[in-house]
């Protein structure tokens, strides 16, 4: 079994955090959970949006934050993509409700996964958000526990934007 190995990356704004929404949305493919982790306000649905908008390659793609809705879709002709936002579930148990895992081909992408602990077990992609030096810093810590792969295809790219 490979080690849970992590990248971490100093953002310095959301340029930046556009380039790494790119980088990782190369790397992304169909059935992949995505677990974004963060206080409020670090970035996930920021974060979140230049994914979606490099995913289904619409950079003006509007994309709000799924906070009251809960789970916004998007898709194209090969697959769906969910956005949820989980923090006004009160017990894990509605997460199932939503059925965010029900379709296999579905990229699905989770803000404040930890009201529902579960979830990190089926994660391919773990990414942790807080905040850096100033306004628009963000420290940002990445695993792949359930696709190792996924990160380490994406490792030049994230070296290229961390020499920025
Ligand atoms: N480097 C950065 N990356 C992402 N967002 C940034 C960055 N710097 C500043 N911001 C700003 O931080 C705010 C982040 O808001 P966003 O809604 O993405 O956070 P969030 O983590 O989804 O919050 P919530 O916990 O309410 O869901 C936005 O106003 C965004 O413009
Ligand atoms: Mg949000």
């Amino acid at each position: 079994m490979k080690e849970n190995h992590s990248i971490s990356i100093c953002i310095k704004n959301e340029d930046q955090t556009r380039k790494l929404a790119k980088i990782l949305a190369a790397r992304i493919r169909p059935g992949c959970l995505i677990l974004l982790d963060g206080t409020l306000g670090t970035g996930k649905s920021t974060l979140a949006r230049h994914m979606i908008r490099s995913l289904l390659n619409q950079p003006e793609l509007e994309v709000p934050s799924p906070t009251f809705l809960l789970v916004l879709p998007y898709e194209n002709e090969e697959y769906s993509i969910l956005h949820a936002d989980i923090y006004r579930i009160e017990h894990p148990e509605e997460v199932e409700e939503l059925g965010l895992l029900e379709n296999e081909k579905a990229i699905v992408i989770v803000e404040w996964p930890q009201r529902a602990p579960w979830l990190e077990d089926e994660a391919d992609l773990v990414i942790h958000m807080t905040m850096d030096k100033g306004e628009t810093g963000r420290l940002i810590r990445m695993e792949a526990p359930g696709n190792p792969d996924l990160l380490e295809q994406a490792e030049l790219d994230l070296a290229s934007l961390k020499s920025e």
